[in-house]
């Protein structure tokens, strides 16, 4: 893909939720049922600071297609690699409208996200509760990327629902 004119740097956030043994997904699906963890997610990747502006969400086919619920009537885009979805709106003319990248998982799409060198954070949710998944939040370095306690915006308290227990979480990159 060729991009012309000036590049516009976009901060670059993984956001997800992990089990005890960091599992994100079994058979396609999410394997819990947490809408108020859902509904903080939808919130988060949702949050402009400039009236205007949208944020650009990049996630796999199979996300894609498991919660099609979560997809609000905008634009969209299919990149072949995630470098490419980075381009798209770093340069004219999405990049004047693009203030955020959220990077929604899976954990490919994840993994591209966590090597770019634009990317400062990784919101994820840690789930009390041990899960069978079949898919894996990538690792990533706890010294490089280090967690944050009253993150803004982010509630530290230990919440309950359908007897689960989940924490949000907020892993925020150390300057090189
Ligand atoms: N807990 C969470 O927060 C969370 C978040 C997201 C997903 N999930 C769960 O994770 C599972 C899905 O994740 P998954 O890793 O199996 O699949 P996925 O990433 O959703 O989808 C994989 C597909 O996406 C495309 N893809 C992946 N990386 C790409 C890249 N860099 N560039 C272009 N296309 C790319 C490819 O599609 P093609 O084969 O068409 O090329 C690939 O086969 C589901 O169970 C879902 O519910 C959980």
């Amino acid at each position: 893909m060729k991009m012309e004119g000036e590049e516009m740097r976009k901060p670059i956030r993984l956001i997800g939720a992990a089990c005890s043994r960091m599992g994100i997904g079994k058979n396609g699906q999410l394997p819990w049922n947490l809408p108020k963890e859902f509904q903080f997610f939808l919130d988060t990747i949702t949050t402009v600071s400039t009236p205007g502006k949208k944020n650009l969400v990049v996630w796999g086919r199979i996300s894609w297609f498991s919660c099609p619920e979560a997809v609000p009537p905008h634009a969209h885009y299919l990149c072949h690699d995630f470098s490419s979805a980075v381009r798209l709106v770093s340069h004219a003319p999405l990049s004047h409208i693009v203030e955020n990248i959220w990077v929604l998982g899976g954990s490919e799409v994840y993994r591209g996200g966590l090597e770019h060198p634009w990317c400062d954070c990784i919101y994820l949710t840690e789930i009390m509760a041990d899960f069978d998944c079949d898919v894996f939040f990538p690792e990533f370095d706890h010294e490089v990327f280090r967690k944050q306690t009253g993150f803004p915006g982010v509630p530290d308290d230990i919440h309950e629902e359908n007897g689960i227990r989940f924490q949000f979480q907020v892993y925020k990159k150390i300057a090189n």
